[in-house]
């Protein structure tokens, strides 16, 4: 069995339009390395070759978190050491503690022997996210496992559905260069929704997966709407506004925040609109002297991978 592995951890885009903690897809651009390998120490050794302030005490990272769950679960002593090459940044809405969770149970279980499949380590994974936002929520670790556009039917019990999308269908992500945690952006959310607005979420939510199924472009960009998070999270992100109006004349579908932000990001149906939004988006921000990063990229059907494996 092999004793140490090389993977790739994709960026995801949680809280798809209308999707708040329900539906989410990976991304092919950024993405995280991490070498996983089996340690004979007492305790799991971290490793931030990135540079950008990891915890290093497993009770608080979290990969070890969620890494520590699992083998609670196998009834395992086995202890890993991880060496993060982060290039999704903490805090910047595209899934970085996600990539790290889901990236550190998926190459330890391989380690393992793979005694569970990839659907079986979302809840482990979860464990990391709740680390890390005090929120167990499985819309970005779910699809940097499986792939793809996910939905999260049901979180009790758990009830993960791979959705499959159109083709082609690209997404702009404009990363503007700003933190915001996760903590912090869901305490200003409201705990209780109006009937009315219950009722439009709901229905963009069923007219957006219906969209992706059926490969219905004018559908998925109709559903593209968001009257729970976004008009509270908006207020977070400098230039907010203007950056989703320079991603729609450009042409994309859709467009709204990715996770709870900064990020935003768009729906293209096709590589080249993609582009031009990507490049309309991150002009608005260069225009408000802001730095930001514009990442295009189909979106990734096959989640984490092996790069290579060491032994
Ligand atoms: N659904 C989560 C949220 C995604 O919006 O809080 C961020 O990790």
């Amino acid at each position: 069995m092999a004793e140490g592995v090389h993977i790739f951890s994709p960026a995801t885009v949680a809280n798809v339009g209308p999707g708040f903690d329900i539906l989410g897809f990976a991304i092919n651009r950024p993405g995280d390395e991490i070498l996983v390998e089996k340690t004979e120490g007492d305790d799991h050794i971290i490793v931030d070759r990135s540079g950008v302030g990891l915890p290093l005490d497993p009770e608080r990272n979290v990969a070890t978190v969620a890494i520590d769950s699992m083998l609670g679960h196998l009834g395992s002593r086995q202890k890993f050491q991880l060496t993060f090459l982060k290039k999704i940044a903490p805090g910047s809405g595209i899934g970085s503690s996600a990539a790290s969770s889901a990236g550190a149970v998926y190459g330890s279980n391989v380690l393992l022997g793979n005694p569970y499949t990839r659907e079986e380590l979302v809840p482990f994974a979860m464990k990391g996210e709740e680390t890390a936002s005090g929120s167990a929520h499985a819309d970005n670790v779910a699809p940097a496992l499986l792939g793809g556009f996910v939905l999260v039917r049901s979180y009790d019990p758990l009830d993960i559905i791979s959705i499959p999308g159109p083709e082609h269908i690209y997404c702009s992500v404009v990363y503007p260069e700003i933190s915001i945690a996760t903590e912090d952006s869901r305490k200003i959310l409201k705990t209780t929704v109006s009937l009315e607005k219950a009722i439009t979420q709901c229905g963009n939510v069923a007219g957006l997966v219906t969209g992706l199924i059926t490969g219905n472009f004018r559908l998925i960009s109709d559903s593209m709407h968001d009257v729970i998070a976004e008009p509270i999270r908006s207020f977070l992100i400098p230039e907010y506004d203007e950056v989703k109006k320079a991603a729609l004349e450009a042409g994309a579908l859709g467009c709204s925040i990715s996770g709870s932000g900064p990020s935003i990001f768009a729906l293209s149906k096709d590589e080249d609109t993609a582009h031009r939004a990507g490049t309309e988006m991150g002009k608005v921000f260069a225009t408000a002297e802001i730095g930001s990063s514009v990442f295009i990229s189909p979106v990734n059907k096959q989640g984490i991978r092996l790069l290579t494996k060491e032994s």
